[in-house]
């Protein structure tokens, strides 16, 4: 298991058996931590967790810039990044005093799709792929764009925070995908595709003369144009061949983003919710860090059911049983909505017990990964007061 050299492993021992605490001020306030990447199936608590670090971080004393992907809007409101356009700024009401900052963006995906093929092709070529409709749809629709261009992203911050000395630590929101892997498989999906046989045999033709084209390529091609137009497919065979020249660029950035990813500058948070789904695809996620050689800081156990004092399960089962019985007698209401209430609490005692369970399997299966629970919070998370805790909670 590659945890990062210097395990971020707190005082406290975690209330998760032997599994060691993640110290998070540790890490954030680690000056060798360039990188914080926060991944975890969908809905788990990813862009909230981003955020709410970040601005720990500032508030710290970090430089810190954050990368989110489709915030909440009331989030977004209250971070000063409605506007779509690609750009960090600074959000207002960050406390300051320790000398932090904090700028924060939205991923517009196609904007930064868009600003590739500029900054790699000449402007004759950008602007012929820009306007294409193939274009259009793959860098706006196609699975794993949003993961390939938020490590994109995260290039470009990295080199823009080397240069202007501006930011020194970048927390990195993933996708809303169904995987946590699909951010670090998206690289190669992409390319994969553009790279792919059905594409070389549309592209054929567009590349040299006819006669040598093999019969299999003219059989697709005059397929294809039966069933999509010969207009659709002279699209289709510009963009690619305009794409072509992109390939290597696009593979090369890829890789350099990858290579990031594997230095120790950068930490890994898998954020999972409590529940069977989620910390499975978590350890898949671990597992796959490892074999890729990627720095993994620890678990964040997102949304756990705040554990209760008093009864327990069986206990409050037991009184509700007792008292049913006596609602037969005078006193049928209050004893109806004390049982009532016995069996609210046994359900969530079940769940408190469940979610445990369920932790200390991943636990036993990853005993080394430090680990965080972060309770639920009675509501939604969407200012910076809420953020801020997240940030205390995810400080233990
Ligand atoms: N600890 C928490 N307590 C209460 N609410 C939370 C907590 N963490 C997250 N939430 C809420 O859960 C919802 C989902 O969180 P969030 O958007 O951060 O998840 P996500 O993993 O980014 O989702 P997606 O995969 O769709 O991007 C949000 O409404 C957020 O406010
Ligand atoms: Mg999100």
């Amino acid at each position: 298991m590659s945890t990062r050299t210097k395990p971020r492993v707190g005082p406290l021992a975690s209330r998760l058996g032997t599994s060691p605490h993640l110290d998070v001020d540790a890490l954030l306030d680690d000056p060798s931590t360039h990188v914080v990447v926060c991944c975890g199936s969908g809905g788990v608590g990813k862009t909230t967790t981003s955020a709410a670090l970040a601005l720990r971080a500032a508030e710290r004393g970090r430089k810190v810039v954050v990368l989110t992907i489709d915030p909440a809007r009331r989030l977004a409101q209250s971070m000063g990044i409605e506007r779509l356009d690609n750009v960090p700024r600074p959000v207002p009401g960050v406390v300051g005093s320790a000398g932090g900052s904090l700028d924060a963006m939205m991923l517009d995906m196609k904007r930064t799709f868009d600003e590739v093929v500029e900054a790699q092709a000449s402007p004759e070529k950008a602007q012929a792929i820009l306007s294409n409709p193939f274009y259009v749809t793959l860098s706006s629709s196609f699975a794993g764009t949003q993961e390939y261009m938020a490590m994109e992203k995260l290039g470009q911050l990295r080199q823009d925070a080397r240069k202007s000395g501006r930011w020194d630590l970048i927390v990195v929101d993933t996708p809303p995908a169904r995987s946590a892997l699909d951010f670090l498989d998206a690289p190669e999906r992409l390319s994969g595709f553009l790279d792919g046989r059905f594409i070389r045999l549309v592209l054929a033709p567009a590349k040299g003369p006819a006669r040598l084209m093999t019969a299999g390529v003219g059989v697709v091609t005059n397929t294809m144009a039966k069933v999509v137009g010969a207009q659709v497919l002279k699209d289709l065979q510009m963009f690619v061949a305009a794409f072509d020249t992109l390939f290597g660029g696009f593979r090369n950035r890829a890789q350099q983003t990858y290579e990031l990813l594997q230095t120790k500058e950068t930490a890994f948070l898998v954020v999972a919710a409590p529940e069977a789904d989620a910390l499975r695809e978590a350890a898949y996620f671990v597992e796959r860090l490892d074999a890729d050689r990627m720095p993994l800081a620890g678990l964040v156990v997102n949304r756990a059911t705040p554990a209760l004092d008093g009864l327990s399960a069986e206990q409050a089962v037991a009184a509700a049983e007792r008292l049913e019985p006596a609602s037969g007698d005078g006193d049928q209401d209050g004893s109806r909505t004390t049982a009532g209430l016995l069996r609210l609490h046994a359900d969530r005692a079940r769940r408190v017990d469940r979610e445990q369970r369920m932790q200390q399997r991943f636990q036993a299966a990853h005993p080394r990964v430090p680990t965080v629970v972060v309770p639920a919070l009675s509501t939604d998370v969407h200012d910076l007061d809420g953020l801020r805790e997240v940030g205390r909670l995810l400080a233990g």
